[in-house]
C-alpha cells in the first residue's frame, strides 16, 4: 500500500493553511506531530476525502484518488478529532449505523462489531447510550468504527485524547497489531503518543511538513546538546532567551532546568541523553523564530531549513 500527497495546498478564504505538502507513506505507523493550529486536521481531512485541496493531488498506489470513485473511501478508516453521536444511540446502534453507511452486510457487521468492541474493551457497555460514555470510551468507540471496514489505510486524528495510561497502552497494542501490511497515520501534539508506536514521524508547523523520519534520526539532530543544571529562579529568564528549556523542576530554593543548547550553557551543566520531546521543542523553537523573523539560526538548525522552506 502506498499513499502519496503531492504539493498539497489548502486555503480557507485568504488564509493558506497547507503550503505545499509532499509526503509518501508506505505500510507502517506514521506519527503526525504539531502544535495546535499547525494544519494536522486539515491535512487529515484531505486524506480522508472530506475536504478537497485547493491545489495538489493525493495518489493511492499511484492512482489519483479523484479517479478511484468509492474505492478510495472503501480503503480508508477515519477517526475524526471531534465525534458527534445521536443522543438515542447505544454503542451497538452507533456501530451498526456506521457499518450500514459503509455498506457492510448485517451478519458480517455483527461479528465484526463483537470482535472489535472486544479488542477496544467496550463489550460490557454496548447497550448503553454512547452520549453517556466517558471521553476515553467515546475514543475507543471511535477507533472501533474506524476499523469496521477493515481499512487498508487508517487515519486517526488525536486518537489518544482523553485516554488514561492503561487505555493508551491498549490502544498502542491494537494499532501495532493492525498496522502490519497497512498504513496508519495518527496525529497528535503529545510526543510520547508517537514515540513508541510510530515507525516514522512527520513534524508539521505553519502549513509545512518535515519529511518522515525515525525518532532516532530526530534525536540525532540534538546529540550532545541536552543539559541539566540548577539555577536560582531569578536566572531562569536568561536561559529562556538564549536556549530552549525543555523542563523545569523546583528543587528547594533553586530550579533544576533541562536545556537544549549547542554550547555548554554554564559550568555546572551536565550532559544528558536527548529524547524525542527535546527534539520536538528544538525544531519548533527554530520554526517559530523563523516564522517571526527572530533569533539566530545555528549550523544544526540550518540543516532543518532544507526540509522546511
Ligand atoms: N473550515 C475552516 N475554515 C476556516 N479556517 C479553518 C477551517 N479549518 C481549519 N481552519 C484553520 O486552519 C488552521 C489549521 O487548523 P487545523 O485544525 O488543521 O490544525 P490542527 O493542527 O489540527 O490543530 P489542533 O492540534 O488544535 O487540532 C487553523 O488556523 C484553523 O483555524
Ligand atoms: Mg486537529
Amino acid at each position: 500500500m502506498q499513499l502519496h500527497m503531492e504539493s498539497i495546498y489548502k486555503s480557507f478564504r485568504d488564509k493558506e493553511v497547507l503550503k505545499g505538502i509532499t509526503v509518501k507513506m508506505e505500510n507502517g505507523v506514521y506519527g503526525l506531530l504539531g502544535p495546535n493550529g499547525a494544519g494536522k486536521t486539515t491535512m487529515i481531512r484531505i486524506l480522508a476525502d472530506i475536504l478537497q485541496p485547493s491545489k495538489g493531488q493525493v495518489f493511492i498506489n499511484g492512482q489519483d484518488k479523484n479517479t478511484c470513485g468509492d474505492d478510495y473511501r472503501a480503503k480508508i478508516g477515519y477517526l475524526p478529532q471531534d465525534m458527534n453521536f445521536y443522543p438515542d444511540f447505544s454503542g451497538w446502534d452507533y456501530l451498526q449505523y456506521v457499518a450500514a453507511l459503509k455498506g457492510i452486510p448485517t451478519d458480517e457487521s455483527k461479528m465484526r462489531i463483537i470482535d472489535l468492541t472486544n479488542s477496544v474493551g467496550l463489550t460490557g457497555d454496548l447497550r448503553r447510550r454512547c452520549i453517556h460514555y466517558s471521553g476515553g470510551m467515546k475514543r475507543r468507540l471511535g477507533i472501533a468504527q474506524a476499523l469496521l471496514n477493515d481499512p487498508q489505510i487508517l487515519i486517526l486524528d488525536e486518537p489518544t485524547a482523553g485516554l488514561d495510561p492503561q487505555e493508551r497502552i491498549k490502544f498502542r497494542n491494537i494499532i501495532s497489531a493492525f498496522s502490519k501490511d497497512r498504513i496508519v497515520l495518527l496525529s497528535t501534539h503529545i510526543v510520547s503518543d508517537v514515540d513508541s508506536i510510530a515507525k516514522e514521524i512527520m513534524m508539521m508547523e505553519y502549513g509545512f511538513i518535515k519529511k518522515p523520519q525515525t525518532g532516532t534520526e530526530y534525536i540525532r539532530l540534538i546529540e550532545n546538546c541536552v543539559w541539566t543544571f540548577q539555577i536560582p529562579v531569578s536566572e531562569l529568564i536568561v536561559y529562556q532567551h538564549n536556549a530552549v528549556i525543555s523542563n523545569v523542576v523546583p528543587k528547594g530554593n533553586t530550579m533544576e532546568v533541562r536545556v537544549i543548547d549547542e554550547q555548554k550553557p554554564n559550568n555546572d551543566a551536565v550532559q544528558v541523553p536527548p529524547n524525542l520531546e527535546d527534539a520536538y521543542l528544538y525544531i519548533f523553537n527554530y520554526l517559530s523564530n523563523k516564522h517571526k523573523g527572530e533569533g539566530k539560526v545555528s549550523p544544526r538548525q540550518s540543516d532543518l531549513s532544507a526540509d522546511y522552506n
